[in-house]
């Protein structure tokens, strides 16, 4: 035992050697509540068994990155569309060499670890190779071995959080393995069941579609929303003029695959000089295809999302198709997204220790859609792995549109309550299913600001494309406030103006988090889209249709400016919010989204939490970009 004398670190011992380092108290540095849903304490840890432990710490500047970016987004910005390069963004959020030098002459002069054991990542990261007891006299913790009931599978970890002297806590982001359990199993206990923790929306009602539902031009568009549908509704008749300069990606996530054969027999219908065009597969943590899939369940989302986006930008764009891999079910996929598409992300020592599959090795495209949703609140939101997960993939998303890639992402087909089950949080803060009353459980990746929210409409019945559309019926559109990102100041006028002109009585802080990122940011037609599901021509829909509408909307816009000379318009929001894009929307005035025992929000003139600023009206969002340097 070479530490077994430097017992207790939360006494303040320093050794003073070479660099004195400033005394300073220890802090409890992460500590959980409870032990993860799935796993149990087994025993002690050996005290001989090697542990590497790894410091991953502070990023610099993570605190400017909303500045970084509104430089580069806001309309008003000189610097409006200039967008970092990959190395800018690395080189500016690497942890400072303050830290490094911090963490490591602490750990030398303090925890008296040999200089050999220690080694210093190019990313900032330091690994140490210390037997367990060295840990925990490290980190004046103890090691217990955890074990996972369903698979059997041990992990360490410490049962009582661990501590840092309190001027290293603070260049420290996590140690790892302390606290942090890799995969988030735990949240399928609000009722996921089988199908795990991100799901696509998938509430629209599904039907055979008829003749009318199939009928030719912008016509019985309340039956059967068409590609001449959707182009009547949002102005678009736009032919690409740069797609070999342009990128387009729709994410897909596990066993949600399509069919060519369905892409041919839509297209065969609707545009046949599509029979034979084909998604680029991307391939992501061992994503593939399944040429034998029957099951409508699991080719109704990706075989939607390619008709629309496939057949709104046209033959002559290629689209890529992020197909994430259920190989690796353990994993969190927008983790398996985000590093697939930034080495930088998977060098994160917590990050690293998930097994991810590919890092930094993907094309990476301009516009991301995203159909699916998981949520945080329901995901113990006092464990700091939980908030942890959700801040870094934001702020990587953050950082990727930094690098002017633009994420939409379906606001939910549940309204104000999480998921198939309908989940609300009770007042103990634990989900129940079933929209019991309580308070109201927000959608990530949609509730990041980075990322643009798409809620649903739909063209009331006996209604025709020049009427205005309102917010679905047929399910509830997701929308709220987050309880993990602030609002960001470019939304807050017109958040509270909904708040303080359309809000029902009796809405407080206990149903839902006024402070919060408010979503949708913007809405598109959402049913009943016309669809080719295994053979047979379907009606179905969802925010799953939406988000990949109004991403083929952008990436158009970024078609135009592309031919001019221009940037990809990368991260919209703060635009969209914009005087300058005052009308570029069709205000959608009409609707609720029910859930948690209420009637959900109410659509309001302006923003609101159910269609957010509107519909796009394609050719005035066009001039209004093409405008902007
Ligand atoms: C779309 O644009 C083409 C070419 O500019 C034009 O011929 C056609 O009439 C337009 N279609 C609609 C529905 O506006
Ligand atoms: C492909 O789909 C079929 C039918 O659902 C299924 O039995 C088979 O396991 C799938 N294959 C793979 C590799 O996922
Ligand atoms: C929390 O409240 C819900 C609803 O009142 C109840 O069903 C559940 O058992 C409670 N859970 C705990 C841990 O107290
Ligand atoms: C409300 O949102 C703010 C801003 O994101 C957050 O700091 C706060 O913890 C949230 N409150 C609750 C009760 O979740
Ligand atoms: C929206 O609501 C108003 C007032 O209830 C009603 O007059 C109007 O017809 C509705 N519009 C649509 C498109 O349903």
């Amino acid at each position: 035992m070479l530490f077994s004398s430097f017992l207790s670190l939360a006494s303040a011992v320093v050794v003073a050697v070479a660099t004195p380092a400033p005394l300073s108290l220890h802090v409890r540095h992460e500590s959980r509540r409870a032990v993860p849903h799935g796993w149990s304490l087994d025993r002690r840890a050996d005290p001989d068994a090697f542990v590497p432990l790894k410091f991953r710490l502070r990023q610099s500047n993570l605190e400017n990155l909303d500045a970084y970016l509104l430089d580069i987004a806001d309309p008003q910005s000189p610097n409006y569309g200039k967008h970092w390069t990959p190395e800018q963004v690395a080189q500016t959020f690497r942890p400072s060499p303050d830290s490094v030098d911090t963490v490591h002459s602490w750990l030398v002069n303090s925890g008296g670890v040999d200089l050999q054991k220690i080694r210093i990542g190019s990313d900032g990261s330091i690994r140490v190779d210390v037997t367990v007891s060295e840990a925990e006299s490290i980190l004046g913790a103890e090691y217990y071995v955890y074990r996972n009931a369903d698979d059997d599978k041990e992990r360490i970890g410490c049962h009582d959080g661990y501590s840092l002297p309190e001027h290293v806590s603070k260049h420290v982001d996590l140690v790892w393995p302390t606290v942090h359990f890799g995969n988030h199993k735990h949240i399928r206990r609000a009722g996921d069941g089988s199908k795990g923790v991100w799901h696509r929306p998938g509430g629209a009602p599904k039907a055979i579609a008829d003749d009318d539902a199939m009928s030719p031009g912008p016509t019985n568009c309340d039956k059967g929303v068409t590609l001449d549908c959707l182009r009547a509704l949002y102005n678009f008749n736009y032919t690409l003029v740069a797609a070999d300069k342009n990128t387009m990606a729709v994410v897909e996530f596990g066993s949600n695959v399509l069919l060519q054969s369905d892409l041919d027999g839509f297209f065969k219908h609707f545009d046949p000089q599509q029979v034979g065009h084909k998604p680029t597969l991307v391939s992501i943590a061992g994503g593939h295809l399944n040429a034998s899939e029957t099951d409508p369940e699991n080719l109704g989302e990706s075989t939607m999302d390619f008709q629309l986006v496939m057949g709104l930008l046209g033959r002559t764009q290629d689209v890529l198709l992020y197909q994430v891999g259920k190989d690796n079910n353990d994993q969190d996929p927008v983790d398996e997204l985000l590093a697939a598409l930034d080495g930088s992300y998977c060098s994160d020592p917590a990050i690293k220790q998930l097994g991810l599959v590919d890092c930094g090795n993907k094309p990476r495209a301009n516009v991301v859609s995203i159909s699916y949703s998981t949520s945080p609140d329901i995901n113990d939101p006092t464990d700091p792995a939980t908030t942890q997960l959700v801040q870094r993939q934001c702020a990587e998303i953050g950082k990727l549109s930094l690098q002017g890639i633009t994420f939409v992402a379906s606001s939910g087909d549940t309204g104000v309550s999480f998921g198939p089950t309908q989940a609300c949080l009770a007042k103990n803060g634990t989900a129940v299913e079933g929209n019991a009353p309580g308070t109201f459980v927000p959608q990530f990746p949609a509730s990041c600001p980075y990322v643009t929210a798409v809620g649903a409409t739909e063209v009331t019945a006996g209604n025709s494309v020049s009427d205005p559309e309102v917010a679905t019926t047929a399910f509830p559109s997701g929308g709220g406030f987050s309880n993990f990102f602030p609002q960001p100041a470019f939304q807050a006028r017109r958040v509270n103006r909904y708040l303080k002109n359309s809000l029902p009585a009796g809405y407080d802080s206990s149903i839902f988090n006024a402070s919060g990122r408010a979503y949708p940011d913007v809405s598109a037609n959402g049913f009943p889209t016309v669809v080719a599901i295994d053979g047979e021509f379907t009606t179905s829909g969802g925010t799953s249709a939406s988000a990949p509408i109004f991403a083929s909307l952008v990436a158009a816009i970024n078609d135009a400016r592309i031919a001019a000379g221009k940037s990809p318009v990368g991260w919209i929001n703060p635009a969209l919010y914009s005087h300058l894009f005052a009308t570029a929307f069709n205000d959608v005035k009409n609707g609720t989204n029910p859930g948690c025992g209420t009637q959900g929000f109410p659509a309001a003139r302006g923003w609101d939490p159910v269609t957010g600023l509107g519909t796009p009206n394609f050719n005035s969002l066009l001039a209004r970009f093409m405008s902007l340097p």
